[in-house]
């Protein structure tokens, strides 16, 4: 796969995903959207990537926001469609069906945080900066941060972040759940794979349903979320990744997994 503004590399079942524009601070502009949206739709077809890592290229930048350029000519109808398809280009990254990590390797703004909190778990380097700016330039988040946000951090939290704009450090992002963990710089890429092996070492399927519970089930009631985790569960039991894990336990010995 080639792309204008994306580097993309698949290693040992690994994929990085890494927004390459570092002159802009990797801010997304309609092409970024447009390969992400191609990249993640590969990535979901192929059986050989389980976990994708996702960064910005450069030292300075996870993703600095929307192209404020674009931003500034648009059109409500066109404000209204770029926004909706930002949130489908995000749902997909969200509902891939195998993780997504977010390595955030400096600035996280408005698109940045929105794509970062899209991710299934995020990692921040100590210099990282996590914030919703929108409200500076007379807008408010579009990529679902005023829907993400407050569904991670809890609604006051969620606003004083969107209302007042201001960034906050990765150790108040830790402080307030909404990153993982924090590293240092020079480390990031290696706690991001540190993790994904951790994750890559389970029951592909079981890492789906347990993502699909949790992802459908914060949009339902707890009552049709314990029945969709029941059925997923039941799932899993049909698997032979669930009669070679239980398998492997009771015969003391590491479990190896299929993904069937
Ligand atoms: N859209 C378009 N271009 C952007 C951008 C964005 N969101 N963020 C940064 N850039 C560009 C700058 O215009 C500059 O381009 P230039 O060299 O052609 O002038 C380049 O990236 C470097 O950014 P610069 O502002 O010079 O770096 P800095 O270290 O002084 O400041 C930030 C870094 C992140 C504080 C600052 O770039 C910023 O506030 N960016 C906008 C953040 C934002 O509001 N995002 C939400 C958009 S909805």
């Amino acid at each position: 796969m080639a792309y204008e503004t994306l580097l993309f590399e698949k290693r040992q079942g690994l994929a990085y995903v890494t927004v390459n524009r570092p002159d802009k601070l990797n801010a997304l502009n309609r092409r970024v959207m447009e390969e992400l949206l191609n990249c993640f739709q590969a990535i979901q077809k192929d059986e050989e990537i389980r976990i994708v890592i996702l960064t910005g290229a450069g030292e300075k930048a996870f993703v600095a926001g929307a192209d404020i350029n674009e931003l500034a000519v648009q059109s409500p109808v066109e404000g209204k469609e770029t926004s909706q398809r930002g949130q489908r280009v995000l749902d997909l990254i969200e509902n891939l069906g195998k993780p997504v990590i977010a390595a955030i390797n400096g600035y996280a703004l408005g698109g940045g945080c929105e794509i970062a909190m899209a991710c299934t778990l995020r990692i921040a380097a100590e210099n990282a900066r996590l914030g919703q700016p929108e409200v500076k330039l007379g807008i408010i988040p579009g990529y679902a941060g005023t829907q993400r946000l407050a569904r991670l951090v809890g609604k006051g939290r969620g606003l004083e972040m969107i209302l007042t704009g201001d960034p906050i450090s990765a150790q108040e992002a830790y402080r307030i759940g909404l990153v993982n963990q924090v590293v240092p710089q020079a480390e990031l890429l290696a706690a991001a794979e540190k993790l994904a092996q951790k994750i890559m070492a389970n029951a592909p399927l079981a890492i789906r349903f347990a993502l699909e519970a949790v992802n459908h089930g914060l949009e339902m009631s707890e009552a049709e979320g314990q029945f969709l985790e029941a059925t997923l569960f039941g799932l899993c039991c049909t698997t032979a990744d669930m009669k070679e894990g239980t398998r492997a336990f009771l015969e003391k010995r590491p479990a190896k997994f299929v993904g069937k």
